[in-house]
């Protein structure tokens, strides 16, 4: 992964562009390829944090790298809350901008330099891109300093199996079906073939519950969804 400056730019120039050449069939190769797993993983993200925000006062949510709004989308359903869904993709911002009709605020901006000021929001959501971050502490930083002291983050990201029986299987199905399928209907092979090294590089549950108390996290903890393919982080800001 890059760190300086110039290898960072160019990294995102080509993930921007990469995920422009497939924003139209985002959805559908997400629903396909988890046989429609993933919905039921962001109702839970939603879930959980509606059960954390404060029924006091009207919630402001972020959704960083919110892609073509699903997650956005059910957070704004499930907890009633403002929801303001950030990308650095347009054509991504331009799909979720059709399905969210102006119920969710979207706004074009860069996970590791969020446009928004200190302590803004209640909570802060990532699904799906931490671990494809060019810096991952960096991106955990960023999330921080968006919320308010005692603000939550929530992350959302493909994992490894804690169930020894699923794991050979889902290796298959993540080094050699999803590439081979991804690459086919989305017309971009690079665009699903990065998905099992990147996932097999980054930190398990244990260690990235390690690298959000590092980032200053408090009350950290994750939860396995569908035996550990994917889990959910969350952890507090301190007040
Ligand atoms: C795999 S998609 C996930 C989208 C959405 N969160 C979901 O759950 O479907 C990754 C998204 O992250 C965006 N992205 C990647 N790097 C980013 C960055 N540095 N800043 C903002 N968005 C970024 C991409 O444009 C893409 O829309």
């Amino acid at each position: 992964m890059p760190e300086n400056g110039s290898a960072a730019k160019e990294h995102a120039g080509r993930v921007r562009e990469m995920f422009g050449t497939i924003a139209k069939r985002y959805d559908l190769l997400n629903h396909l390829l988890s046989g429609n797993v993933d919905k039921r993983w962001r109702r839970i993200v939603a879930t959980r944090v509606r059960d954390r925000l404060s029924s006091s006062s009207k919630s402001r949510v972020l959704d960083v790298a919110c892609g073509t709004g699903d997650l956005s989308l059910a957070l704004f359903e499930i907890t009633g809350a403002g929801v303001v869904g950030t990308d650095f993709c347009r054509p991504m911002l331009t799909i979720a901008a059709g399905k969210t009709s102006g119920r969710i605020r979207l706004i074009e901006g860069d996970a590791l330099d969020l446009p928004f000021r200190d302590g803004t929001f209640d909570v802060a959501t990532i699904a799906f891109r931490l671990r494809n971050l060019s810096n991952v502490e960096s991106g955990l930083a960023e999330l921080s300093r968006v919320l308010k002291p005692g603000g939550w983050v929530a992350v959302l990201e493909f994992s490894r199996p804690a169930n020894a029986i699923l794991r050979p299987f889902f290796n298959l199905y993540f080094r050699k079906l999803l590439p081979c399928m991804g690459g086919l209907i989305s017309g971009s092979r690079s665009a699903y073939s990065y998905l099992p090294a990147s996932v097999q590089k980054f930190p398990d549950q244990s260690q990235l519950s390690r690298l959000m108390e590092q980032a200053g996290f408090e009350q950290v903890g994750y939860e396995n969804l569908t035996g550990g393919i994917a889990a959910l982080h969350m952890g507090r800001r301190s007040e």
